[in-house]
């Protein structure tokens, strides 16, 4: 089944984006929502009405398929204007909306030729348009700029944003850019192998990944993950021992930021040690000089991103064991050369706890440990 257990809204005037990696259902979700694919099971609601059975020309959806498909013996106005015209506008109105959106998608000079006669960027705002032309209840886009460049990608976006908010229609976006989704998005609906993982606002997404995917997913460049274990010291502390050793951290529980919330009162007694998968962004690793560090690696590369260079770094591996790369993101300013050792320091709150056998993110890493059977 290519999508189950899918519980998604979109709110009035919401624009949610559906991330995930190729093949994992988005444009099938989409083409459920807008009736070209009958779900097996389950409904589709659109202003509180149930649409599941109705076919898609009753649903008052405007769709941009992936592969866009413009009517090919139809000028760029006449497709803009069909939807209008199917629905009976009067023809001064059509023109007058025509020319709005061609206006509003740069696509002006292009009105009387023909799809063939476009480039596959030109194409995919024709379609954005005759979408936008015919004012519908829901907008469903998918991957409605993948074609084009990336300059233009990025004015189109903002147009879109800009387009959305003037219009208040909701809109369900479907993308694999996670940029494009934390940029545009009200909220971001992660999705792998046919499930949603997280629906939340792009920076919930971004601060608190609810599984190790979603940290993975979101966010360039990628997330660190490497395992640790954890063993409680006292009440308030956990000691985290990882990397072979080569990295040990006392960490509080109870910071009101970070994973480690107050423990819930009358639990059962928790394990003393577990085994958890931590994650770490480039961006919250630092360089530093010993003593004040963390950990000591070796730089195995450096890459300049322009803005910020990405080092990278491995560590651990003592008695034979593999060593772990950690990624980093520092200013081009900052000396690094390939070969030498690096001192690491790790911002503590900005650690994510995950659990190595259902990947979900941990809120005290310790108690979900032991709901996970592990200890
Ligand atoms: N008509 C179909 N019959 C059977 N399987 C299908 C059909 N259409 C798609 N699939 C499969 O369902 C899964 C989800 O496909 P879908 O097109 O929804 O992915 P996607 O997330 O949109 O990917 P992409 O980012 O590459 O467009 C894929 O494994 C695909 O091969
Ligand atoms: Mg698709």
């Amino acid at each position: 089944m290519a999508v189950s257990g899918v519980d998604l809204d979109v709110g009035a005037g919401e624009l949610v984006i559906l991330l995930g990696p190729s093949g994992c259902g988005k444009s099938t979700l989409l083409r459920i929502v807008a009736g070209v694919e009958i779900p097996t099971a389950g409904r589709v609601l659109i202003d509180g009405r149930d649409v599941t059975d109705l076919p898609p020309q009753k649903r008052d959806v405007a769709m941009v398929f992936q592969n866009y498909a413009l009517y090919p013996h139809m000028t760029v106005r006449e497709n803009l204007a069909f939807g209008l015209r199917m629905r009976r506008v009067q023809r001064a109105a059509v023109d007058t909306r025509v020319g709005q959106v061609a206006e509003n998608l740069g696509i002006m000079e292009l009105l009387e030729r023909k799809p063939a006669q476009l480039s596959g960027g030109q194409r995919q705002r024709v379609a954005l348009g005759r979408a936008i032309a015919r004012n519908p209840k829901l907008f469903l886009l998918d991957e409605p700029l993948s074609n084009l460049d990336v300059q233009l990608r990025v004015t189109t976006r903002l147009e879109l944003a800009r387009l959305h908010r003037s219009l208040r229609v909701p809109m369900l976006y479907v993308t694999h850019d996670q940029e494009e989704a934390i940029t545009l998005g009200d909220r971001v609906a992660v999705m792998n192998n046919g499930r949603l993982l997280q629906v939340d606002t792009p920076m919930k997404i971004y601060a608190q990944p609810a599984t190790r995917f979603v940290g993975g997913f979101v966010g360039s460049p990628r997330m660190n993950f490497f395992t640790a274990d954890l063993r409680a010291a006292g009440d308030d502390n956990i000691e985290m021992t990882a990397l072979d050793g080569a990295l040990r951290l006392q960490l509080a529980r109870g910071g009101d930021a970070g994973p480690h919330r107050p423990a819930r009162p009358n639990r059962e007694p928790e394990a003393s040690r577990c085994r958890v998968t931590v994650g770490i962004r480039p961006e919250d690793i630092a360089i530093g000089k010993a003593p004040d560090v963390d950990l000591v690696g070796r730089v195995e590369m450096v890459e300049p991103l322009g803005r910020e260079v990405l080092v990278h770094v491995v560590a651990g591996g003592a008695e034979g064991a593999r060593a772990t790369e950690l990624r980093l993101l520092t200013l081009p300013e900052t000396s690094v050369q390939v070969g030498s050792d690096v001192g690491l320091s790790l911002e503590r709150e900005r650690l994510h706890f995950f659990d190595p056998v259902s990947e979900k993110r941990l809120i005290d890493p310790m108690a979900g440990q032991r709901l996970a059977g592990l200890a």
